[in-house]
């Protein structure tokens, strides 16, 4: 038991968390917590027992009702609507339910179609610099990494683009870690308000697209629920919030931390602008070195499992470090060094197995676009602040800069 020697959350963890992820391999790489709920969560820092949970969804699975006896889940409250509104998409969910909701979208996100999208990524990616290049200053997340991918995943949902300030506000709220719904406090009435907000502004957009058929994913996925058997109203509901939040936040820390990674390394940074041919794996790179999601979700045991010479019980929940696999030295020669020329570069920052990021090409596509673009057009781009008084998000699950001014010659 680790008895909470290694903080986990502080701010100083949250500005540079890989010590303490090298400190927890190599001392406790299966380090056990008490839960709230009287289990154990495991925090899981080997590449090779990350990999390993990751494509074992029969045993640690993401519906913890399915780690529960028939008595157990009958003893469970009454979930409240508006949270199973929300709460009901894959990523949440096991097969059968997962493969069913996974199908319905795969289409939209292979290579092939996403692809597609670059003109319109690029063109967005330069009207943004087009509003700031004079100016020679700017915060790169509020005004270039953040309306970026916004507007990419509205654009695909088929959301009008000016409502798109509001997806901020929802998708904080998503990746807040949960507040208790049984107790009526302020942050809870905030987070009620705003998951009210946005199932209204979706349901309007469903009578809509309903009256109005489009080409969009929304328009696709209404036919499937009309069809009856293949997507409940709360699987709607919950596959928007799902798309919001997973196909930008990620995005912005992609953009963000890759380009904090080169600010820092100008050497790095010249050699990308004069081979840009380097620039996919540059970006293989930034996900494994400083990557977005710091944590896989949550999985629990579905059954008692033996691991390493520990027991995890049934019921238990597995936190995955995918920042602390990936920087594994059993795994990547000399891991604490960006290497953009990286061969063999197995990262585990999409996730692996069943729930393998859905938009990974997208998100690769956007960050290349994104990255390239900064590169060429602002000449001498660097932090307008010292690198280590930058705040960083206290998301658990997530890693990214608050804010990031950054100047360039103009
Ligand atoms: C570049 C940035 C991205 C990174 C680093 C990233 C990373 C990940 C990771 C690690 C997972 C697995 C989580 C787990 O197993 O607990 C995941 C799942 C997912 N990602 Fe991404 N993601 C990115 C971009 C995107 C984009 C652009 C979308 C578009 C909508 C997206 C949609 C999803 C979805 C829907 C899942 C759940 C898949 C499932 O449960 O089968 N992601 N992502």
């Amino acid at each position: 038991m680790d008895n909470q020697q290694f903080d986990l959350f502080g701010p100083a963890f949250k500005a540079n968390p890989y010590p303490t992820y090298a400190a927890m391999r190599q001392a406790q790489p299966l380090c056990q917590r008490d839960a709230a709920n009287g289990k154990s969560i495991w925090f899981v820092t080997r590449y090779a027992d990350v990999a390993a949970i990751l494509r074992d969804s029969t045993r640690f699975v993401k519906n913890v009702q399915n780690t529960m006896t028939a008595d157990e889940r009958a003893a469970l409250p009454p979930v409240p609507p508006l949270i199973g509104l929300l709460s009901n998409h894959m990523l949440n969910l096991d097969a059968p339910d997962h493969t069913r909701l996974r199908t319905l979208v795969n289409k939209a996100f292979t290579a092939t179609v996403v692809n597609q999208m670059a003109g319109r990524i690029q063109t967005r990616a330069d009207q943004l610099l087009d509003k700031v290049q004079a100016r020679g200053a700017m915060d790169l997340i509020n005004e270039y990494a953040y309306p970026l991918p916004i507007h990419v995943i509205a654009e695909l949902l088929g959301v009008p683009t000016r409502d798109q300030h509001r997806f901020r506000q929802w998708s904080d709220v998503f990746v807040t870690p949960s507040v208790n719904i049984h107790r009526q406090t302020k942050k809870y009435l905030k987070t009620k308000r705003l998951m009210e907000d946005f199932t209204a502004y979706f349901r309007q957009i469903f009578a809509d697209r309903r009256q109005q058929p489009q080409a969009d994913l929304i328009t696709s996925l209404l036919q499937a629920e009309e069809q009856g058997d293949k997507l409940s109203e709360e699987e709607l509901f919950s596959m928007m919030i799902l798309l919001i939040v997973a196909g930008h936040e990620t995005v912005v820390d992609l953009i963000s931390n890759g380009i904090f990674a080169l600010l820092q390394q100008p050497a790095v940074l010249t050699q990308l602008q004069h081979q840009p041919e380097q620039l996919d794996a540059a970006i293989e790179e930034m996900v494994r070195y400083d990557g977005p999601v710091e944590r896989a979700t949550m999985r629990f045991a579905a059954q008692d499992i033996e691991m390493n010479g520990h027991l995890i019980r049934r019921g238990d929940a597995v936190s995955l470090v995918l920042a602390a696999a990936d920087r594994d030295p059993e795994q990547f020669d000399a891991p604490d060094t960006f290497d953009p020329a990286r061969h063999n570069n197995r990262h585990l920052g999409f996730g692996l197995g069943i729930h393998y990021c859905l938009g990974a090409s997208l998100g690769r596509l956007e960050g290349r676009i994104a990255i390239s673009t900064l590169l060429r057009r602002l000449p001498n781009l660097r932090l307008a602040a010292p690198a280590e008084t930058l705040k960083w998000r206290t998301v658990p699950i997530l890693r990214g800069l608050q804010q990031m001014p950054v100047v360039w010659d103009r």
